[in-house]
This record gives structure tokens, sequence and C-alpha cells, in this order.
């Protein structure tokens, strides 16, 4: 699809989300001759700096987190796209620079690379300074908020100034490539959702593992914790993606509108269907509480779930989620793990297990589907499962380098005005609506979250909340 010409602002240009995804982002759209000559990238921040000193950083940051392989012409014409203003975003310096800048006769996009408390300024000046036309499009970044009373407030500041259709909220997950092909498999193929029901479905389990700890970002992080970081938007997403019905067309409020049905069709969660974990310090290695410097910290790293979707395809069927730092191995993925068959006409089946479709988020995206056959061999009905494995790697050619970053998509679908892959104002707010109790209950007991070792899969409570239903994890293993 054609983008046309953009301007397109960050606030927060020197910040580290700018450094780390969306510089880099741009520049690889750019590379690959998606990106209009005619458009062009504006930095905005406090910084004094002109234009020449923000080329720089970009060019420090394409070098840092950008393709291995960024050839010089390259990078030399995306730097010429980009511009730079010195702003004060709760003060008046620099919005008539910005103004003057800007052209009404392009795609215009503003990115709230900023803290959510700046949001509201940000969004009164570009309406007060006349800066931004009625098509304009406004970019935020999670937090979107940390309970349903403060998303509430954020989803009424920017629409004093914005209309919905022109509001992007990002949950980068939805940029993930096999998050998208979660859809895909679901929809584009008949084989599976006949199949997708309770009927056919024993329990779903979704990890998101993450080896990393949360030193450096400790003063977010110990406000926030695995609960309102992870789950209440990644986590929920891919709940939602695998549990919606069918869209009527693959189209943003369509899409977005059941995913809505699921999440305001989740049960509360009852406090002994959830396991919060802290990691613990080893061997000289700090541990939670060092790393965000709070001694008495009560703030969760990790947390497992039992999550129950109340409505007609998913009553009975659990969903098990879990998601933690300083685990075992960088993984994420999704099991559908279905039914046995309703009769077993194996004598020997002690080796037949139930299907299992793994789809792998990542490393090593793809899909893995596990199906028990007759082990070879004259012995007689022996069954053994073994995975019909595709990595979308191989199968489609694609380094996992070379898959496009999740910013790139997402940025790119900001220019051409498609919000599918955005989460709505309503959608955020249920979310919040669902979390908002488990959270209330923790912050009101004085129960602290179960320690655990690094390198784990967390604390053993979690591996409890499966094995007292007779189900079990799968392993943490890239
Ligand atoms: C961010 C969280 O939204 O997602 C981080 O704030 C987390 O804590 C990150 O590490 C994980 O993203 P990814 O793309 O590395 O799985």
């Amino acid at each position: 699809i054609e983008v046309g010409d953009f301007d397109l602002v960050i606030f927060g240009a020197t910040g580290d989300l700018a450094r780390r995804k969306i510089l880099p982002g741009l520049f690889r759209r750019h590379a690959a001759g998606q990106f209009p000559a005619a458009s062009r990238i504006i930095g905005a921040a406090r910084s004094d700096m002109d234009t020449e000193g923000y080329r720089r950083e970009a060019r420090d940051a394409i070098a840092e987190f950008g393709p291995r392989d960024a050839d010089e012409a390259q990078i030399a014409s995306f730097l010429d796209c980009l511009a730079y203003v010195a702003i004060d975003v709760t003060g008046e310096r620099g919005w008539s620079e910005l103004g003057a800048l800007m052209r009404p006769d392009v795609v215009q996009a503003f990115y709230f690379s900023v803290a959510p408390a700046l949001f509201g300024d940000i969004a009164e000046r570009l309406a007060r300074h006349a800066i931004a036309g009625p098509d304009a499009r406004i970019v935020v970044e999670k937090p979107f908020g940390r309970d349903l009373a403060s998303a509430r407030a954020l989803n009424a500041t920017l629409a004093r100034h914005f209309e919905e259709r022109q509001i992007y909220r990002i949950d980068h997950y939805l940029g993930k490539e096999t998050v998208q092909n979660l859809m895909a498999v679901r929809f584009a193929n008949m084989l599976f959702e006949p199949l997708w029901n309770v009927h056919y479905i024993d329990h779903v389990q979704i990890t998101v593992a993450e080896t990393v700890g949360v030193a450096g970002r400790g003063a977010y992080y110990d406000q926030s914790g695995a609960m309102r970081d992870m789950v209440q938007n990644h986590l929920m997403q891919l709940v939602c993606l695998i549990a919606m019905e069918p869209p009527w067309h693959f189209d943003p409020d369509a899409v977005r509108d059941e995913k809505l049905k699921v999440i305001r069709a989740l049960e509360p969660v009852p406090p002994g269907d959830i396991v919060r974990g802290q990691y613990a310090a080893e061997d000289g290695d700090p541990g939670y509480r060092d790393d965000v410097e709070n001694p008495d910290s009560r703030t969760e790293s990790f947390v497992a779930l039992k999550l129950r979707i109340a409505n007609w395809r998913w009553q009975g069927v659990p969903f098990y989620l879990r998601t933690g730092k300083r685990l075992r191995d960088r993984t994420s993925e999704i099991a559908v793990v279905f039914r046995e068959p309703p009769h077993l006409i194996f004598d020997d089946h002690a080796e037949q297990q139930a299907n299992q479709l793994v789809i792998r988020l990542q490393p090593n995206e793809g899909m893995n589907l596990r199906v028990n056959i007759k082990e070879p061999g004259p012995g007689g009905m022996r069954l053994v499962q073994v995975p019909l494995d595709m990595s979308f790697a191989e199968a489609l050619g694609k380094e996992g380098r070379d898959m496009p970053d999740a910013y790139e998509r997402l940025i790119t679908d900001v220019i051409r005005g498609n919000q599918t892959l955005f989460m709505r104002g309503d959608e955020v707010e249920a979310a919040w609506a669902w979390a908002d109790p488990i959270i209330a209950a923790w912050e009101n007991a004085s129960a602290a979250p179960e320690s655990y070792d690094p390198g784990t899969s967390g604390p053993d409570q979690a591996l409890g909340l499966m094995h007292r239903d007779g189900r079990r994890w799968r392993e943490i293993k890239a």
C-alpha cells in the first residue's frame, strides 16, 4: 500500500524509545524505499540542539539499533529528512517554530513519546497553536493509565482535542509479525477454527518470559509491576486474538469490537488463581529489590494466573497466563492444548498425549503442531508424539533480523491511517476494569510476592496453579 508524504513529529525525540525503536524503525522503512522523498521527521525535545545535532544523534541510534548492513548513502538520505525543534512541552518555547515547519497538505502525525502526564499539555498546545490539522494523528505509548480512573482521565484529556479516529494507542505486541499471524492462522484456514472452542480445547497457556531484570528502569517499574506492565496490555491482547470471534472484516472497528467483547467476558480472578513473584538476589547478582532500590518493595516481577472467559465458546476452558523477568530463557509462546480423544483404541497409549498447537512469538517465530503417530517398527502399535514444526524463517526465507520490527509496522500504519492494530479507548478501559480489583486486593493485603531464583521458571506456586488442575506448564526454553 502506498504511503503518502508525511510530517511526523516525535515529542521526546531524544528519549530511549526514539533511539531504540522509532528512529531505527523509520530508517528501515526508508531503506526499503517505502518512505516518500518529500516526507519529514521532526524531532522535538527539551535539549538545546539544532537539526545537525539531532542528525548526529539519529546516526548513532541507527548504528546501535538499526540494521547491521545499513549503507552510508541510505543513512545520509534518511538523515536529510530529519529536522529538530527545541521545545518546552509545558511552556511556550518552540511551538511557533514547530507550527511554521508543519505542512498542511500532507499527512500529519504526532508521536507522544513522553510521560503520560504530559499528554494533556501537548494535545492542548497542538490545538491552541493550530498546529494539528483536522486529520492529524496522534500516537501514544503505554502506560496508558495505571488504573481505570487514570485511563479514563487520559482518554478524556485526549478527547478534548482529538477524535477517536485520530488517536493511535500503541501496544507494540500487536505489531509483532507472529501476533498478527494469529489472526491469519485462525481466519484464513479452515483447519483450526472448527476446533477452536470448549468442545475440543482443554486449555490455553500463554508464556511471555524474559531474562532481563528491571535495573535501570526501577523508578517506573516499581510503581507498575508485571500486572500493569505486561498483563493488562500485552498478554491481554494475546488473549483477545486467541479468544475473539471472527470479525466480519479485517477492519479497525470490526476487529476491536470483537476484542472488546472478550475483555468484557473475563471473569474476576479469585485470589487463589493468581501467583505473584519477585526475583531474588543470587551469587552476587542483585535481586529485584536491589534493582529498584527499594528494600521493602512488594511489587511483582512475575505473575501467573488462571483466566476464565464467560461466553458460549470458552466457558470451562481455562487460559493460564504467566510472564516474568529474570526467567530461564527469553521466550514467548501460546500453546493451545486440545482434549484427549473421547475413546482410546490402542492398548499401548501411555505415550499418547494431547495434541498441542504451539505458536512461538519469539525467538524462532513459528508454529508447531504436536501429533501422535505410530512409532515405526514391528513391535505393535506403539505411539509417539512428533512435531509438525514450521519456522517462519525457514518457510519464508526470512532471518529473524529481516523480520520487520513491531514499530516499523505500527508507524507505517499510522501514516496509512489504519487503526486495526491499535487499541481503542474503550478497550483499554475494559482491560483496566478487569485488572483493577486484582491490583487493589494486593495493595490491601500484607503478603509480599513469592521469591524466586533468577534463571528458573518462577515461583513453585506458579507450577502448582496448573498441577492442582492436573495440567502442567510447558518448559520455558528458547
Ligand atoms: C514493554 C515492557 O512494554 O515490553 C517491558 O514495558 C518489557 O517491561 C517489554 O520488557 C517486552 O517487549 P518484547 O518486545 O521484548 O517482548
